[in-house]
């Protein structure tokens, strides 16, 4: 009869805790394992993170876009979106935005309205089939009025080109409508008192196909966050929209090589919309 030791109840002390561990390593190297490594160890130099905009040019978004996994902070559960309202008659669209422009009025519902120069409502075809939600109106909307008019816009008016379409035939707006002060990521409920608006603006617009730019947006128009490669490459369903997540056009100027990717994510949405990308011009190189 082989020796068998009576199993004694384990208890959670430090001696315990270290036989265990012996324990475990011999029956490792009983298998003839002798080399380990800890997972998740932090690597040494992953504080080059933090400094991006210490080595990029870019200054417009340094505090808010600079990598895009934000810090939104997740203090209070997400209030639910409101009920998706009713369709309006597509020649009654401008219309009722213009109601909505009204009822922000001169806006002081959250902090923001403190550090504004123009409220940035939104712009585009009332009818678009196409709405790019953004973050916030930089310095440059805030001067003029108008979403993404500066080096971010820039590049999204290329990237609406390459799409095949005009920036008149889409509409864009942004989660807050004012400026965040040295264009931080908006606090929540800055956020959640802003988009009740942009949920109305969605409603009377019914675009078929909305992309997210940023975490930011992806997160306020989710209902919840979560990490933006996490939401890559899939179709949400957002307000009886189809929802596609991709980088914002800030962070593509600053990390150019990501623009393949976003391109990826374009695809989707012009997939979705039943589009294909304009014929190139013809190159007059061979293969
Ligand atoms: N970035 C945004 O998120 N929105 C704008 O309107 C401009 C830049």
């Amino acid at each position: 009869m082989t020796d068998v030791q009576p199993l004694k109840p384990i208890s959670n002390s430090a001696q315990d805790r270290q036989a265990l561990i012996a324990a475990r390593m011999q029956y490792y190297r009983d298998l003839g394992i002798y080399d380990f490594y800890r997972r998740g160890e932090p690597l040494e130099n992953a504080a080059w993170l933090e400094n991006l905009s210490a080595v990029s040019g870019e200054v417009q978004y340094q505090n808010s876009i600079d990598v895009e996994e934000q810090e939104i902070s997740a203090r209070k559960p997400f209030p639910p979106a409101p009920a998706i309202a009713e369709i309006v008659d597509p020649a009654k669209r401008a219309q009722a935005l213009n109601v909505i422009r009204q009822d922000i009025g001169e806006c002081t519902r959250c902090t923001l309205s403190a550090g504004r120069n123009k409220i940035v409502f939104g712009d585009g075809n009332p009818n678009a089939r196409l709405l790019f939600v953004g973050e916030g109106p930089g310095a440059d909307e805030d001067a003029q009025g108008l979403p993404f008019v500066g080096r971010a816009g820039q590049l999204l008016n290329n990237m609406i080109n390459a799409m095949g379409l005009s920036r008149e035939q889409v509409y864009i707006a942004n989660i807050v409508k004012c400026r965040p002060p040295g264009n931080r990521v908006p606090e929540p409920e800055e956020a959640h008192t802003c988009t009740q608006f942009l949920f109305r603006q969605i409603d009377v617009i019914r675009p078929e196909v909305i992309v997210a730019l940023g975490s930011t947006a992806a997160t306020y128009l989710l209902g919840g966050k979560s990490p933006l490669n996490a939401l890559r490459g899939r179709v949400h369903s957002v307000r009886d929209a189809r929802l596609i997540v991709t980088y914002h056009p800030a962070y593509l100027l600053r990390d150019p090589a990501q623009k393949k990717e976003a391109w990826k994510d374009l695809q989707i949405a012009m997939a979705e919309l039943g589009l294909s990308p304009p014929a190139r011009e013809q190159s007059t190189k061979t293969p």
